[in-house]
């Protein structure tokens, strides 16, 4: 059978994710492959339904588990409505946030047990991981001390950036669980370095 790759991208708020999903999908076409770039929450109209619900900021009584089983069902659809046919036609898809995102953010952040995320994802996942996943390192502060600098924006509370710290340290673990697909990429280097970085795996990969 026929089988495309699956690449997903990861990494907390305001890692630097969406400038290198654009060169790595450029370099991908460049050398003849159909590439599908896509998202979570999100990446089919009914995704982008349920990831208006969950992002929505009056929501503010939705429970935790609720919260896990909305990023599950539009997984669910993003699964079966677009990742696993094209892989099926031999296509690449590069996701923007996908299954560890709700191990780090779910399970890490909001403390749910990680058998649960497990137990949760089985059916969304149908049997599909990752080829490679690209865990853009950058710690929170870092990344915020960043965004001051360059917009002037932006004050987060203690509580949100305990949070983002905890999600950070979760995928830093799962990156140490699962080192043959997780690939920690450096993030606080210039963008050509970080870029030559994933090229190398893309090559390896493509190989
Ligand atoms: P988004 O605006 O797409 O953020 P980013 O540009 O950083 O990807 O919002 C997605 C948010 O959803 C982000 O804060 C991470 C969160 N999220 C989860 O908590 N669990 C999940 O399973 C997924 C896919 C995302």
């Amino acid at each position: 059978m026929k089988r495309g790759i699956f690449i997903t991208v990861e990494g907390t708020d305001g890692s630097g994710k969406t400038t290198q999903i654009k060169l790595m999908s450029e370099y991908l076409k460049e050398k003849g492959f159909q590439v599908i770039v896509t998202r979570e929450p999100g990446g089919t109209e009914i995704g982008e339904k349920i990831r208006s619900v969950i992002l929505d900021p009056e929501n503010t009584r939705m429970g935790e588990n609720t919260e896990l089983m909305l990023y599950a069902a539009c997984r669910a659809q993003l699964v079966s409505e677009v990742i696993k046919p094209e892989l099926e036609k031999g296509n690449i898809i590069i996701c923007d946030r996908f299954i560890d995102s709700s191990y780090a953010y779910q399970g890490a952040g909001r403390g749910i047990d990680l058998n649960l995320v497990t137990d949760i994802n089985r059916v969304a996942l149908d049997g599909i991981t990752p080829d490679i996943t690209f865990f853009f390192d950058i710690s929170p502060k870092v990344a915020l001390l960043r965004r001051v600098a360059a917009t002037g924006a932006d004050r987060i509370e203690k509580e949100e950036m305990d949070f983002h710290m905890r999600v950070y340290s979760g995928y830093k673990k799962l990156a140490t669980l699962y080192p043959e697909r997780i690939k920690s990429v450096e993030s606080t280097r210039c963008m050509d370095e970080i870029f030559n970085e994933l090229k190398e795996y893309l090559d390896e990969i493509l190989e």
